[in-house]
């Protein structure tokens, strides 16, 4: 977990968020132990801005994993921030079982990603 907020934090540098200022970043463990990081990437066009956990999906995603183990995300705030709805969808694509871990300067905060979103709409739901 320790090697996570290292990775997500080193991501977090990296952060383009010149409107915000609110650098994030993210590091998902991938289920062959690989570890793929994103950081949030902001537009003068501002509905264009990318968030760290998606960025960091599209990592693994490219990278070829398909299953996810754990997600952490870093940012300035306590209490930490929680990843987006539009990212707990997107990540809800890979199952809920995933570990999402919120990291701040002082205190973290860990669930699972069904805790974060209830009665999500899955491909599972598309089989019904
Ligand atoms: N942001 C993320 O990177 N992840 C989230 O889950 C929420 C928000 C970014 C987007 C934007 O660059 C900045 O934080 C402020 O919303």
């Amino acid at each position: 977990m320790k090697d996570l907020v290292k990775q997500a934090r080193a991501a977090m540098q990296h952060a383009w968020a010149p409107y915000s200022n609110f650098h994030v970043g993210a590091a998902i463990e991938a289920a062959d132990g690989t570890v793929y990081v994103g950081c949030n990437v902001e537009s003068a066009s501002y509905g264009l801005t990318i968030c760290a956990e998606r960025m960091a999906l599209g990592a693994a995603v490219v990278g070829g994993a398909r299953t996810l183990k754990r997600l952490v995300v870093t940012t300035d705030v306590d209490p930490p921030a929680a990843p987006c709805g539009a990212c707990r969808q997107l990540l809800a694509e890979f199952g809920l079982d995933l570990e999402v871990t919120a990291v701040g300067p002082a205190t973290e905060k860990r669930w699972t990603l069904a805790a974060l979103l209830p009665d999500a709409f899955t491909k599972e739901t598309l089989d019904r």
